[in-house]
């Protein structure tokens, strides 16, 4: 069975404290918290995630998966480490060589948390190979990092095939995390393609009932 990030970017500014209970008790695997510094990506949502997480830790024990959409890589992971999340997620493209990139996944996994790379729909997934033995999971954008909302890319599934075929081969124990327009109609693509966790932002906020949601992206 696949799990449920649900990302929380876009949850109403009003009843926060109480659509935060309301997620976690409709089935949820972890809290997706969208982080974008207005350099890597337009939006700046950093103040809010912080915010976000410090309820988070006050009022709820589920993991908490950290997607950094940040250039300055590094003081980001130190400042979202204060949550102790269970996954911290880094993009592929931020990074200025494959030494950097390295620097971050030690740094991360020193501190007893599992990392994740992330690629842009544009990056091919073979670039990311590489980093496969030190990873835990490969989060592939199914559309552009920056909002929610939008619109799911189809051929980002073909990346997905070729990463599933590569780990198998290749006896790999890497997770595949899926993120951007998902919603009931399309998540049974990307299951087959090989993702095993599901980011759902606006497919499960926009419902009115969670519950059934994260049921049928599980099924
Ligand atoms: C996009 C973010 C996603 C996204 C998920 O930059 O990484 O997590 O907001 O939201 P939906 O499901 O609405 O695309
Ligand atoms: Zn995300």
């Amino acid at each position: 069975m696949v799990e449920v990030s649900a990302s929380i970017l876009n949850i109403k500014n009003e009843n926060v404290i109480q659509t935060l209970y309301n997620l976690e008790s409709s089935g949820i695997d972890h809290f997706h918290i969208d982080v974008m510094d207005g350099k890597f990506v337009k939006n700046n949502t950093s103040s809010k995630m912080i915010e976000y997480c410090e309820y988070l830790n006050n009022i709820s024990n589920m993991p908490l998966d950290v997607h950094l959409m940040v250039q300055d890589v590094e003081n980001y992971i130190k400042s979202f480490l204060t949550f102790e999340p269970n996954i911290i997620t880094v993009h592929l493209e931020a990074a200025k060589d494959k030494k950097e990139i390295m620097n971050w996944i030690n740094f991360i996994k020193q501190n007893n948390v599992k990392v994740g790379v992330s690629i842009k729909p544009n990056t091919k997934i073979e670039e990311i190979y590489k980093y496969l033995p030190f990873v835990h999971l490969i989060l592939i954008m199914t559309v552009e990092p920056g909002e929610g909302g939008q619109e799911l890319i189809p051929e980002t599934i073909e990346k997905i095939q070729k990463l599933n075929k590569y780990i198998q081969k290749n006896n790999l124990e890497v997770d595949i995390q899926v993120d951007g327009g998902i919603n009931t109609k399309n998540v049974n693509l990307l299951k087959k393609a090989g993702a095993n966790i599901i980011v759902a932002g606006t497919a499960i906020i926009n419902s009115n009932n969670y519950k059934n949601i994260v049921q049928t992206l599980k099924a």
